[in-house]
């Protein structure tokens, strides 16, 4: 029994490892990175620590917390029970957990694809012409009241495709209950390392 949990420790450590490692190529690139043109100058009389954009900050806080939710709370009961419980877990929980981090950060956040497993999951109308740009890390642009918006990729991790992944690589009982749950599922077949959606997330004009 004790070589089993250590054994089971050992996997979910690696696998939680591996989930974060979403953008493998970029390890969560710092929002300094973003091109200067997108995003409103600094005050002249701001101090130089400020130059960085507080809203961007504040949007990645966000996207991380969300990522870090939603793969904490699969990963309890994948390793607790099993990826099939982690389905029913995340069809039931995902979209209160996005609700309760974008309120923990003041913004609108939420997660998207071009292959929709959850129709709820449908992105903002705003969100294609960033999407583009930001396939190899985090893109913002000002929207028309001055909003701060921003996407972010999305990379499929080795644990993530025991319920994305090829037929062969879904863990035991997902199929049937992805059947049962999402029947117009458009989200398997994923390899680790595709980009399997993005984040997006919208902080309000400043004051
Ligand atoms: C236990 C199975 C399971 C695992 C493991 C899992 N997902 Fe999902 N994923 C789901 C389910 C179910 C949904 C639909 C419910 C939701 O989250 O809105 C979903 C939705 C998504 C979405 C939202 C877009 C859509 O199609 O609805 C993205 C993006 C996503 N998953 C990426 C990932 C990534 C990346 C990983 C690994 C870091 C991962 N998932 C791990 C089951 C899983």
């Amino acid at each position: 029994m004790r070589k089993y949990l250590t054994l089971l420790l050992a996997i979910s450590l690696i696998a939680l490892a591996a989930c974060e490692q979403e953008t493998p190529d970029t390890e969560e690139p710092p929002a300094e990175e973003e091109p200067a043109e997108e995003v409103p100058e600094p005050d002249e009389d701001e101090p130089e620590e400020a130059a960085e954009d507080p809203r961007q900050q504040q949007a990645m806080a966000a996207i991380f917390d969300l990522r870090d939710t939603l793969m904490g709370r699969v990963m309890e009961v994948a390793t607790e029970e099993s990826y099939e419980a982690a389905v029913h877990v995340c069809r039931d929980e995902a979209i209160p957990l996005t609700e309760e981090a974008a309120q923990r950060h003041d913004v609108e956040l939420g997660r998207t694809s071009d292959r929709l497993r959850n129709q709820d999951n449908t992105a903002p109308d705003w969100f294609d012409e960033l999407a583009d740009q930001a396939t190899e890390g985090p893109h913002f642009a000002e929207g028309p009241a001055g909003e701060l918006r921003g996407v972010a990729p999305i990379r499929l991790a080795e644990a993530c495709a025991n319920c994305h992944g090829t037929e062969d690589q879904l863990a035991d009982g997902v199929a049937e209950a992805l059947d049962a749950h999402y029947p117009e599922d458009q989200a398997t077949g994923y390899e680790p390392g595709d980009l399997r959606g993005f984040f997006w997330v919208e902080v309000a004009a400043d004051q």
